[in-house]
């Protein structure tokens, strides 16, 4: 549907934003589902994230905006409400303009990756499982997993004190429901293992874990989102292990994202 004079306006910020596909992907879902409206994208420096958001309040016909590196926790400040979800991870990758000009923050980092869980046939409820990784995805996607009933969640880190942190932070939402603890690196006792650092990224990076030092049952699964297979995914195959790549936690959030903006 081409953009009209009335279409309904949505945003893309991050900086530097040359290498980011998500606009047209996003456009492509909204077209895909008969929606009006287009997202356009925007590289805001960080000195300049404070006036766009107040600019942003003022925007007539704006539903809302896409928020990318390096703004996803810097951000917060200038909101005016988060979801139960960014309050927790420590993060918003989208933000909602309300009726009255107001700005909503939101993460759906977590909720992708658990649709991406659901999709590859793993429950992580009553289940005990490895991040490896503490920072925002690592957050979102511990926070999920816990919202959906994991009994327990290990946490490694390359900086300990990050790992500790994200571990108390978490373990506080969750104190009734699941436990926190810092691990090494992974153990046998995990049914599932997740790459929620950006190793895997670079050709030469070395692997975040070995798949091999796990059991076969265990389920292993990468935020890192590469057009091919990366080291951790060709590993955890040859270990017969199930594997779900980083794509597969991002395609569910365009829906995710329509849904939160009410795309109509
Ligand atoms: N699939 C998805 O839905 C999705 C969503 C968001 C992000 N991502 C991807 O997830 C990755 C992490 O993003 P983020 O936003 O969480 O970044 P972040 O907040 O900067 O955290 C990066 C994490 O990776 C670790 N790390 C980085 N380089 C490392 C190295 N050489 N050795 C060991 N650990 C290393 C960091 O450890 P320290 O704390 O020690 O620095 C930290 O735990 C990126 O590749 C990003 O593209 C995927």
């Amino acid at each position: 549907m081409q953009p009209t004079i009335q279409s309904e306006r949505y945003l893309l910020i991050g900086h530097p934003v040359g290498h980011l596909r998500v606009a047209d992907q996003f456009n492509a879902g909204l077209e895909d589902r008969g929606a009006n409206g287009r997202m356009t994208v925007r590289d805001i420096a960080p000195e300049d994230l404070a006036g766009f958001t107040d600019a942003a309040r003022g925007m007539i016909g704006l539903r809302g905006f896409l928020v990318s590196r390096p703004h996803k926790q810097t951000i917060l400040p200038f909101l005016d409400r988060l979801t139960r979800d960014a309050e927790a991870a420590g993060l918003a990758n989208i933000v909602r303009r309300e009726t009255d000009g107001s700005l909503t923050g939101h993460q759906l980092d977590g909720p992708g990756f658990l649709a991406g869980m659901h999709a590859n046939g793993f429950e992580p409820s009553g289940k005990r499982i490895f991040i490896q990784g503490a920072g925002g995805v690592a957050a979102a996607i511990g926070y999920a997993l816990a919202e959906a009933g994991a009994r327990e969640i290990l946490i490694a880190n390359r900086t300990p004190e990050r790992a500790k942190a994200l571990a108390q932070r978490l373990g506080r939402t969750f104190a009734e429901s699941c436990s926190f603890r810092i691990v090494a690196g992974p153990t046998k006792e995990a049914d599932a293992a997740i790459n929620a650092t950006s190793l895997g990224t670079a050709a030469d990076d070395r692997l975040p874990f070995d798949p091999a030092s796990l059991g076969p049952d265990v389920h292993i699964a990468d935020v890192v989102n590469l057009a091919g297979a990366t080291a951790l995914e060709n590993a955890a195959r040859r270990a017969g292990q199930t594997f779900q790549p980083g794509r597969d936690a991002v395609l569910p959030q365009y829906a995710l994202m329509h849904a939160f903006f009410g795309a109509s």
